[in-house]
């Protein structure tokens, strides 16, 4: 029974080969196509047809009744290929053929449906901000019939490491500021038809942050100087905030991405450094050491003796000054007449008292932006000729001059508390004159005092102003006439303060240095009229 029925379908088959039993067909093995947008489809097809009849056959679609193509290929081959797929394809395709026996169209009923679809991409979300999860969906429309993997790019670039793809979704979790672009994806073997391309935006805190120095180079007091806050962030910084550190202490000093100062000085060096924020956070810079540099300013001398004033002593003077770089020159002059003459190099000096030595000693202190000259200090010698000279430094004068100013304070005081034992009333300008009298009379015998004639040793002072006491006969007045007599003022009114300078010859060896403080009074050098 199974053995006849093949044998009649093989007899069938002959005779439906030679187109005489079957009869003309059209058969299509599959009736669902999916083409990709610009790439080619082949529609499959196989036809039969009795021999020797002529035939004709060709495409057409459903809807609009185009006809769309011939095949080209061998009978009984009738599949259809199309390139370049459009839209403009997408539709319902059958084949039929016209044969001399027949005499009408030999077709199918149905036909193949042929879909278009392009690639389409999702990123999920558009915007992102750092450490969130983004994912990429890849698409088409209609299911391609090669179970297809997909492609992905970045910025045109094709993404190399795909392991964090699956199927036809790529993940970026968590996703990175690096991870921010312009993403497309493509079937793979059609990596020249991929989708349109899609931003993801990544939000992040600023990073990347610098601070940079304008203009560059040595910045020297004076200068003007602009900071400028460099960072990355999305979205952009809304509040940049400067800080200079200064030791243990940290002070805001301004806002906004750019910090001028104009005029450098001193007073703005430091270390810097800046903090932006935006909608995702906040990050500093590391420091920048904003080194003023300026000539030496502060030039001062101290002078250090080896023992008493005299010929012999030994004298070192120092110079101290504030200067970045440091001082790295520094030059001493010593003033005699008009001429100015270097004696010497280095910080210190030290030279033996001499009569040669004597005169008014600076130092030029130098780096690599200027110099400067200190203040002048005064180095005399008591010669023992007519001029009487006396050996001082500045040091010494205060010494001096303190003690001297309590004695003639205390003096002062107990002469008016003489005079005015209960301090009552009115004084009168004469007796005034008659108190301050007493005080020259009590300074004067102070002196006589405490100044003996072997005394020869008395310091001086460069802005010193020497004066005599003149004694002015003054008309209509009785009795003796003195000259006036201000109250002591403290040492650092001494442009108020006039000095007398009693004078002492025949120095001897046998100097007593608290002698010293004897050999100033404070006398106003003018006379009442
Ligand atoms: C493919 O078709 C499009 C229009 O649909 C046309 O612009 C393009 O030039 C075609 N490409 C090729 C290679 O024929
Ligand atoms: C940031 O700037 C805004 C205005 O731009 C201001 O209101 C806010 O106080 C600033 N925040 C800080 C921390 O400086
Ligand atoms: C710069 O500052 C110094 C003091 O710091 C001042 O003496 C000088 O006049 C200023 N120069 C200008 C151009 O402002
Ligand atoms: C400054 O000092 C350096 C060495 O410390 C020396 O070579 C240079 O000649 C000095 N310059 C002057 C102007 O004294
Ligand atoms: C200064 O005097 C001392 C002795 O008091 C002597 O040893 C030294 O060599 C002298 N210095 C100079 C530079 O003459
Ligand atoms: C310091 O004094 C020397 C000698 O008098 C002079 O040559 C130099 O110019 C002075 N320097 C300054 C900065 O005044």
């Amino acid at each position: 029974m199974i053995l006849r029925t093949v044998h009649i379908f093989l007899l069938m088959c002959l005779l439906w080969q030679s187109g005489v039993l079957c009869g003309p067909s059209v058969t299509y093995s599959s009736t669902r196509v999916c083409g990709l947008k610009g790439a080619s489809v082949v529609l499959p097809c196989t036809y039969y047809y009795p021999r020797g009849h002529f035939y004709w056959g060709e495409w057409y679609e459903e809807r609009s009744r185009r006809v769309r193509g011939h095949s080209n290929s061998r009978y009984p081959d009738c599949s259809l290929n199309i390139d370049n797929l459009s839209y403009d394809h997408s539709g319902v395709y059958h084949f039929r053929f016209y044969t001399s026996l027949h005499r009408s169209w030999i077709t199918r009923i149905s036909g193949i449906r042929l879909s278009v679809t392009d690639v389409q991409l999702k990123v999920d979300p558009t915007t992102a901000t750092e450490g969130e999860r983004v994912t990429l969906t890849c698409s088409t429309v209609c299911t391609l019939s090669e179970n297809p993997t997909f492609i992905w790019f970045r910025n045109r670039q094709r993404i190399k490491n795909q392991q964090s793809s699956t199927g036809n979704k790529l993940h970026l979790n968590p996703v990175s500021s690096e991870d921010a672009g312009s993403y497309s994806c493509a079937v793979q073997g059609h990596g020249n038809l991929p989708s349109s391309a899609a931003a993801l935006s990544v939000r992040y805190a600023p990073k990347d942050m610098s601070v940079s120095v304008g203009p560059s180079g040595e910045i020297v007091e004076g200068d003007s100087v602009t900071l400028i806050c460099n960072s990355d962030a999305n979205p952009p910084v809304h509040n940049y905030t400067w800080y200079r550190r200064s030791g243990d202490k940290t002070a805001q000093v301004a806002t906004g991405l750019k910090y001028s100062i104009t005029n450098t000085s001193t007073a703005h060096r430091g270390h810097y450094y800046c903090e932006a924020r935006n909608d995702i956070g906040v990050k500093s810079t590391d420091v920048t050491l904003l080194n003023i540099r300026y000539s030496p300013k502060s030039i001062s001398v101290s002078a250090s003796l080896s023992g008493d004033l005299s010929e012999g002593t030994t004298v070192t003077l120092t110079c101290s000054s504030d200067a970045n770089p440091p001082v790295h020159n520094h030059t001493w002059y010593m003033k005699s007449g008009a001429e100015a003459l270097i004696r010497g190099t280095g910080e210190s000096i030290s030279f033996n008292v001499t009569s040669d030595t004597s005169g008014l000693y600076y130092c030029e202190a130098k780096n690599e932006i200027g110099s400067q000259n200190s203040t002048e200090v005064q180095i005399l010698l008591a010669g023992n000729q007519d001029s009487s000279m006396v050996l001082a430094a500045e040091v010494i004068l205060i010494v001096i001059l303190i003690p001297i100013l309590i004695l003639l304070g205390l003096l002062w005081l107990r002469i008016r508390k003489k005079r005015h034992p209960s301090g009552s009333g009115t004084r009168t300008q004469q007796e005034d004159t008659e108190s301050d009298a007493n005080a020259v009379n009590a300074t004067i015998s102070a002196v006589a005092m405490t100044a003996g004639p072997s005394q020869a040793a008395c310091a001086a002072y460069e802005d010193v102003h020497y004066a005599s006491i003149q004694f002015s006969g003054s008309k209509g007045r009785e009795g003796p006439v003195y000259g006036n007599i201000r109250q002591p003022k403290p040492p650092k009114q001494r442009e108020d303060v006039e000095y007398s300078t009693v004078k002492f010859s025949q120095p001897s060896a046998a100097t007593q240095s608290e002698d010293k403080s004897a050999i100033y009074s404070t006398v106003n050098k003018s006379s009442r009229t």
